[in-house]
């Protein structure tokens, strides 16, 4: 099962399984000097990680990252520096339950990975999902924490904009907000809302479906490149890459179909400082690939978690029609992690192409 990879010259390559003892990844590229440590990682694991309310699943995983390799002791306490060879880190696997997956070991749950796993390789880990499970995702998140130190000036934020059909209010749009409350939410009215949706959802065995907005701000101008090497193609991989992604937008996305030319043009004017100024950004910050240096806009659309308590028709791996109900404990809505997961894909592909403009123009 290989394809196990993301980015060029950032390279990121992630390992382990849901049940295994271990999970990480091996960051490869990271230049030499930048400065790391293991609780500025821990920090953005900490966002990701279950258990921190009663919207996400009840699994209790510390999520505690090691770094094994490609640092040495900086100069203050407790700082890294990296030396250029490949940073492998771990995180241990802790509070499994296989028992709870049991019943799937030859059932495949709709809307799961289970049937193509095994009609394509003909051998799948049932515990947990194995390396379909999102526990996977807990890696991209350290690597992302990585890259963020690559790109000077580099702010990589997202927030959660929608579950099910209520959306937030654009005008109450608030980054502090998405602190104080446990969805991400930029907009404190519509998180009060969604407590009152999620706990139906949740008392029902249901789940539902979210939107994730990611902004990345200060990203340099010329970072991406034509046709195979756009910025926002490498951005929307990755974020189509995290589990249970059906959708992701850049800029005004799929909203763009309904614009006039004349609406959708992102005037330029030439700004105090002698460089151009763009008077709106439809565009979301990418044009032919490279960035503007505005802020880079993407959406990502996530799906209702297929595990629920409602039978839903399927079949066996002896072709038998069966009802599958999956027990176990999952979040009602997985697009709430999905935030810390969706900065770091986009911290990760600006990363790699802020190597590779640098490869190609000299310039950072
Ligand atoms: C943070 C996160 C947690 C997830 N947890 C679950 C879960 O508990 N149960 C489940 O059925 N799917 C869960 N998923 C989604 C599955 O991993 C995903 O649907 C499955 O691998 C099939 O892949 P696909 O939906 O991309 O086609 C989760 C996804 C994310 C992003």
């Amino acid at each position: 099962m290989s394809h196990n990879s993301f980015g060029h010259l950032f390279r990121v390559t992630t390992w382990g399984e849901s049940h295994g003892p271990a999970i990480g990844c091996v960051v490869d590229g990271t230049p030499p000097g930048t400065v790391l440590s293991e609780p500025m990682i821990q920090r953005f694991l900490d966002e990701r990680r279950p258990g921190q309310s009663r919207y996400t699943t009840q699994r209790q995983e510390p999520d505690a990252v090691r770094i094994l390799s490609g640092t040495m002791p900086g100069e203050r306490d407790g700082e890294l520096v990296a030396t250029g060879t490949p940073i492998a880190l771990e995180i241990q696997n802790v509070d499994q339950r296989s028992k709870d997956y049991g019943d799937i070991a030859r059932r495949y749950r709709p809307g799961h990975a289970d049937i193509t796993y095994d009609m394509k390789y003909g051998v799948r880990d049932h515990r947990g999902g194995g390396r379909s499970s999102a526990r996977e995702t807990a890696t991209r998140v350290a690597a992302g924490a990585i890259a963020r130190q690559i790109v000077p000036g580099l702010v990589v934020r997202g927030a959660l904009v929608q579950i099910g059909d209520v959306a937030i209010e654009r005008s109450r749009f608030d980054w502090a907000e998405t602190r104080n409350n446990p969805f991400f939410c930029p907009d404190a009215e519509t998180a009060e809302r969604w407590a009152e949706l999620l706990d139906s959802v949740r008392k029902r065995g249901s789940s539902i479906g979210a939107v994730v907005e990611v902004v990345a701000e200060g990203v340099p101008v010329g970072l991406g490149a034509p046709l195979y090497g756009k910025l926002d193609a490498d951005i929307a991989a990755g974020l189509m890459s995290i589990n249970a992604v059906k959708g992701v937008e850049i800029g005004d996305g799929f909203l763009s179909a309904t614009l006039s030319g004349e609406e959708n043009a992102d005037e330029i004017r030439m700004g105090d400082d002698g460089t151009p100024l763009f008077l709106t950004n439809h565009a979301g910050g990418i044009l032919g690939g490279i960035a503007t240096g505005q802020p880079v806009v993407s959406r990502f659309a996530v799906k209702p978690t297929s595990s629920i308590l409602t039978p839903r028709r399927s079949v066996d791996a002896d072709g038998q029609e069966v009802d599958v109900m999956t027990k176990g404990r999952h979040d009602p809505c997985v697009g709430i992690r999905a935030v810390p997961i969706g900065e770091a894909m986009v911290a990760c592909a600006i990363a790699d192409h802020y190597l590779r403009h640098r490869g190609q123009t000299g310039r950072s």
